[in-house]
């Protein structure tokens, strides 16, 4: 084995029931690089890691680490070798602290007595060290998504790691927040750490890797030097295929205001008003903790507002709960998918289906034709990769689990439909399926409120953005006035 070669993982298959995730992989990992790990929904990358973590074993091939041949590793062996691992499913404690969970497994001092003390001391270096603000005796389950992340990043930097595994870190974080964590990475190779980075951000890894995987369907694809790779030569090798659009045209006209919201208050929130119109995308621009979930949380009665009025279709209403909310016509897909989005126990078709329960029974039957029917249709629009409706969700790769989220909710007949984070994980072609039916259900001359942290998509979608900054909101830009530095000044309270 090479001088500087870490990790090598030799013709590594693993085959699960109807999938076979890995498929005679090898790739190799150099000590000190950034090596971005790419490829579509279901491509294997999460499993791969899984691998090198001793999470499951493969079925065939193996594991080299620092020249030493392993044919499986154990979560032990993995931990002892220096490999630390951020999952893309949070592996958080939400009923400890922030500290508590940093520390959980490698606690100082005393096995039996936590050091509360040196504990907090350390994370807080820690946090420091990430140049990353955060109330330490907060419990994780009161925080955003945003800071999970970051916990979850600490934690892995409370030990000595050789090999670090970014499973997509940047998917919850705004633009500010991906480039903190960038600047982390990059000092963490500056002090020797090898780093694989998965992610479906593709400006992300060019700015950042020394070198590129590209997986699909299970398989090793190449490895290209980004410095010599253009984006589209990147995108070409992942699909399979020439993918040029990136924001489909829409062409509905806006209509007469749907919904309309006065004042809204309540925690977190500050007198918020906007308009949103038939056949309309309303964007919503804000920092982590600007107030964009927790308004359409309020809006969609699953928090209990203060105050503010309700405008839909012309009529005041008052919403008390999602479902009301949804029986009226407003729909809400939200960020956190894995916690409110979809029971992961449950198969896809159960799942899509939730919402539309009544509409599919009539007195004491169920449609059962019509459930896998409308099932099927938005599992071959959405590209959800798994051979059979009745899967389990839990089955599924992280981005074809937000895709059942939102399979969910395309399916359900609402006028107005708030798409929190539509994107997050999920694969250049998928993301542009997503776009596409936006489009459509604005062609139907329903309203979109698009909540993102993704800038391009922003820009590239909205018909209006409204920005909020700390609760309140600081302006609105029709699309003449749209740039990324509008949005970023008044994201940042410069009014
Ligand atoms: N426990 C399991 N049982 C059955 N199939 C599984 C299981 N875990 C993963 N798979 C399948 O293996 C394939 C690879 O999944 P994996 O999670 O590695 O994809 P990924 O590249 O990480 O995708 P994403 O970008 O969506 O996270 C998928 O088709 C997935 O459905
Ligand atoms: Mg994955």
């Amino acid at each position: 084995m090479p001088e500087n070669m870490l990790l090598e993982l030799r013709h590594i298959s693993k085959q699960y029931p109807g999938v076979l995730a890995l498929d005679d992989v090898s790739v190799t990992f150099k000590t000190n690089e950034i090596h971005a790990l790419v490829g579509e929904n279901g491509a294997g990358k999460s499993t791969l890691i899984k691998v090198l973590s001793g999470a499951i074993s493969p079925d065939k091939g193996e594991i080299v680490f620092d020249g030493i041949t392993h044919t499986a590793m154990t979560p032990k062996l993995s931990r002892d070798l220096g490999v630390a691992v951020i999952y893309q499913e949070f592996n958080l404690a939400p009923a400890l602290t922030v500290a508590e969970n940093v520390f959980v497994g490698s606690m100082p001092g005393n096995k039996v007595f936590i050091d509360r003390k040196s504990c907090e001391k350390k994370t807080a270096e820690i946090f420091q060290r990430m140049k990353i603000n955060i109330d330490l005796k907060a419990l994780v389950r009161d925080l955003t998504v945003a800071y999970k992340q970051m916990v979850e990043i600490a934690k892995a930097l409370s030990r000595d790691v050789r090999l670090l595994v970014m499973d997509e870190p940047t998917a919850p974080l705004t633009s500010k927040e991906t480039d903190i964590l960038l600047e982390i990475v990059e000092n963490l190779k500056k002090q020797g750490v090898t780093i694989i980075f998965i992610t479906h951000r593709l400006d992300e890894v060019f700015r950042i890797a020394d070198r590129i995987t590209i997986m699909r369907d299970g398989c090793f694809v190449g490895e290209m030097d980004p410095k010599n790779t253009t984006r589209d030569d990147l995108i070409r090798s992942m699909v399979g295929r020439q993918i040029t659009d990136t924001y489909p045209i829409r062409d509905s006209s806006i209509g007469e205001p749907i919904l309309e919201v006065t004042g809204l208050k309540g925690a977190g929130v500050e007198d918020i008003n906007f308009v949103a119109r038939e056949g309309e995308i309303l964007g919503f621009a804000g920092l982590v903790g600007a107030g964009r979930t927790e308004t359409m949380r309020f809006l969609f009665g699953a928090d209990k507002k203060k105050n503010g009025k309700i405008v839909f279709k012309g009529k005041d209403i008052e919403i008390k709960n999602p479902r009301e909310s949804v029986r009226k016509g407003i729909g809400l897909i939200p960020e956190d998918r894995k916690q409110q989005g979809v029971i992961l126990g449950f198969p896809i078709r159960w799942n899509i289906s939730l919402t539309i329960l009544e509409k599919l029974s009539k007195y004491l039957f169920f449609n059962h034709a019509d459930e896998k029917k409308i099932a099927e249709k938005l599992q071959i629009s959405l590209d959800i990769k798994t051979p059979d409706s009745m899967q389990i969700t839990r089955n599924l790769s992280g981005g074809n689990q937000q895709k059942v989220a939102l399979a969910k909710w395309l399916a359900v007949e609402c006028d107005v439909l708030i798409f929190d984070e539509p994107t997050r994980g999920i694969d250049v072609r998928a993301r542009y399926e997503i776009y596409k039916l936006m489009n459509e259900l604005c062609a139907y001359g329903k309203a979109i409120i698009m909540v993102s942290s993704d800038m391009e998509e922003l820009l590239g979608m909205s018909d209006r953005i409204v920005v909020l900054y700390e609760g309140r909101k600081t302006g609105e830009l029709k699309r003449e006035q749209f740039s990324q530095e509008a949005v970023l000044r008044l994201a940042s309270g410069v009014v």
